[in-house]
Formats: C-alpha cells, structure tokens, sequence
C-alpha cells in the first residue's frame, strides 16, 4: 500500500480551486509502501486533525482556517509517523501552500492559525496514543490442508499488521467483529469450484481470456484504495467545497473515518481464525485438479495475507457509501480520473465513471482480473465496506471528535 499528500492537497485545493491539487501532491511515491490497514488508520487520523482545526477557526477568516488547518494536517501526518521521517516532504508541502493562501504565517494571526492547527493534532494524537495499532500479535497458520490459509508464493511470511482488527475504530464504532461477513463457500462446493476455475483463468499473468479492457481493470485499481478513492473523491466533488472549510474538512473525515473502520473490519474477517482463506496463487494447496505450479497472477506478488473478504472491495464499498450519501443517496456521477500504472510499464490509463456502484463493482472485479482474489472475496467485501460506512455515518455527529 501506498499513501500521498491526500490532505495537504485538499487543504490545498481549499486555498484556490486552480491549483491542481492531484498533480501536485498526489501520487504514490511521496510516503513509501504501507499496509492497507494502517494506510487508512493515517489518513483518518490526519483528517480527523483537519476537521477539529476547521470547527474550532470557523468563525475567523478563510485564510485563517486554511492556515489551521494546513498546520494540522501537517503535525497530524508527521505524528503518523512519530516525528521519526518525511520531515522534508511534509514541510515542503506546507510551504508550498502557505503563499497560496495568503495569511502572513508571521503576524499575530498567522501565528494563531498555526497554533490552532497545532492544537488540533495534538489533541487527535492523544485520543490515539493507546489504540492498539502498535501492540504485538502473533499469528499461527492452521494446518497444511486444502482450504487453509498459507503464505503465497511472493508474499510475505506472516500476514500483515495481524493487530488491525483489534485496533480501537473512528467515531466510537465499537466492537468490530459484529460486521464479521458470512463463512466463504466450502472449498469443496461446486460454487467454490467454478469461481476457483475462473480466477485461474482469468487472473493469471498471461491469460488467454482476459479482455485487454479487464487487464487495463485490473491495473488502473491497483493503485493504494486510500488515494484513490480520495482523488476520486476529489474528482466527484469537484470545486464544490472549495471555500467551505468546515464542509470540505466534515465530508473528508467522514470518507476516511469510514475507510479505516473498513479496514479493521475486513482484517477482522481475513484473521478470524474460522474465516482464514486461501489466496488463488494458492491452487497448488487446494489438493484438486485445478493445481499448477507455474500460475502466476496479474498483479504480483500476491498480497500477504487470507483471501477472504478481498479489502480492496470493503475500502470500495465503504468509500462509494459515503459519496453516496454526500450526493443525496444518488449513484450517478460524472467523474474522470488517471492512474499511472507502474507494473509491467502499463502508463497511464484514464476512466469515467458515471456510477458510484459500478465503479465500486469494477475496482472489486479488478482483484479478480488481477488473480490475487475470489469474486465471493469481492462481493462481500462491498457489503462489508458498506455497513461499516453507514454505520461509521451515522456515529460522526456525535463521537467524531473522539477520534
Ligand atoms: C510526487 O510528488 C512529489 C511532491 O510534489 C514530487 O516531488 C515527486 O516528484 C512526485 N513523484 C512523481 C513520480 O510524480
Ligand atoms: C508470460 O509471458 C511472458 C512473455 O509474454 C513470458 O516471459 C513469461 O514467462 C510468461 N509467464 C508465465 C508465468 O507463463
Ligand atoms: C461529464 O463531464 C464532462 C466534462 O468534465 C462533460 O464534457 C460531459 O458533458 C459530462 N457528461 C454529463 C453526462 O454530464
């Protein structure tokens, strides 16, 4: 997983609507790789910081909340990563905004908005000093059987971050696991048996049946779904928030509140000891005919950890629900966005969407086109993503600023 300048973009795009916020802070190489549960944690927590700073300056000038808020989004991502790295790109993001807006940072008021900002981070730093994401928790795999989780080729040794899912969630959740989705289909059920053959087929590096379109799928969502689904949230909204602080602040925690509770949630579903789920590069361990030593997926290597619910799908599901909400319940978009793909030298591709559902649907298909997920795995990942987001929705209001 990998994670951008996400906030200090929007903050960035708030300041001046013409400023091209995905060009210049977005992409995938600023913050090196994270896992997807802690990718999401972050950009929680440093919008959780930017709306505190936009609700306690709402009544003094734009520029002073756009400098608050900058100021926090800045300490909040440094704090992130416990004030140990990415001093230098995080403050030249900083410094490339404050001109933007215009606030002399060195008058009385400037030195307000920063105290503010300051403020505000540290107060979500402390509501998440003791929120579980750093404590150990080992993991042991289940027996060597057909059907029973074990490291894919490629992949890491032991599942990634297994302390997500008992990481305390955003906006007072609470307990996780009652979102846990149903058991996968038997590995020994026909319907197991035809999805297993049509991610064989269709996922692996050289299929013969994949649609050029389907492979493109498969790339263009490979990208970290934290930024993506940020940028094309950025793209839905448009220039609609762009001097509306305290608005543009709500609808982005609320979008990576729900994000971050997705992620806990859909690692409480992988690691549930009864749920733990073989991967399709897993083939060769199912222990029937469909073994083949040579498969290799599309998108490789395989991610490190249980198959089931695919995480990808549950951020999707869980983004869409809450642009959904933010558009009045609708799903008609009318958005354009580019990826630049590095694997395989793909390049950039670029998509509209015109359905908030349908894109949720294709990035979930995308893992299947790309062999590392079952199409079950993205199915219930978007109903999982789903009711985490609304429920996630509907505890903002009151327990947001718990963080
Ligand atoms: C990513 O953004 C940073 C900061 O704007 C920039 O320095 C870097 O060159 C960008 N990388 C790519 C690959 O565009
Ligand atoms: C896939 O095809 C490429 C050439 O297009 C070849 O180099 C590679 O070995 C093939 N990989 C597999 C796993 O068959
Ligand atoms: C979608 O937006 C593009 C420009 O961004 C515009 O040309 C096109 O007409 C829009 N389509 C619809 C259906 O509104």
């Amino acid at each position: 997983m990998r994670l951008s300048f996400i906030t200090l973009a929007t903050a960035a795009a708030v300041v001046n609507a013409a400023v091209d916020q995905s060009a210049t802070f977005v992409n995938g190489t600023i913050i090196g790789g994270l896992q997807s549960p802690p990718s999401a944690w972050a950009q929680a927590i440093v919008q959780g910081a930017v709306y505190q700073a936009a609700v306690k300056s709402k009544h003094e000038s734009l520029e002073f909340q756009q400098l608050a808020v900058s100021h926090a989004a800045h300490n909040a991502l440094l704090w992130v990563f416990h004030g140990t790295r990415l001093y230098n790109p995080v403050d030249a993001a900083l410094r490339a905004v404050i001109p933007l807006i215009g606030l002399d940072p060195n008058s009385d008021k400037g030195k307000e908005a920063a105290r503010y900002g300051q403020i505000a981070a540290s107060k979500v730093a402390h509501a998440r000093s003791d929120d579980k994401i750093t404590n150990f928790v080992d993991f042991t795999y289940g027996p060597k059987e057909p059907g029973v989780y074990q490291q894919s080729p490629g992949s890491n040794p032991f599942p990634d971050t297994p302390q997500a899912r008992f990481v305390t969630p955003f906006a007072a959740l609470g307990d996780i696991s009652r979102f846990r989705a149903p058991p996968p289909p038997k590995t020994n059920s026909k319907e197991y048996e035809t999805q297993l053959l049509y991610v064989k087929e269709q996922g692996s590096l050289n299929s013969t049946v994949r649609t050029p379109y389907d492979t493109d799928t498969a790339y263009f969502w490979r990208e970290s779904s934290i930024t993506g689904w940020n940028r094309l949230a950025g793209a839905v909204v448009g220039n609609k928030l762009a001097t509306k602080v305290v608005e543009s602040a709500k609808f982005y925690a609320q979008l990576n509140y729900a994000l971050a509770n997705a992620g806990f949630a859909s690692w409480d579903t992988k690691l549930a000891p009864r749920d733990r789920h073989p991967t399709p590069h897993d083939l060769g361990r199912l222990g029937r005919d469909v073994s083949d030593a040579s498969w290799t997926p599309l998108l490789r290597p395989t991610p490190s950890h249980p198959d089931y619910v695919s995480t990808h799908s549950t951020f999707g599901g869980a983004a869409a629900a809450v642009l959904r909400a933010w558009n009045g319940g609708s799903d008609a978009i009318n958005a354009t966005l580019s990826s630049t793909v590095a694997l395989d030298n793909r390049g950039t591709i670029t998509r509209t969407f015109t359905s908030l559902r349908a894109a949720a649907e294709e990035n979930s298909k995308s893992r299947v086109f790309g062999g590392i997920h079952f199409t079950f795995a993205g199915v219930e990942g978007i109903k999982l993503g789903e009711k985490v987001a609304t429920e996630t929705l509907k505890k903002f209001d009151d327990y947001w600023d718990r963080f």
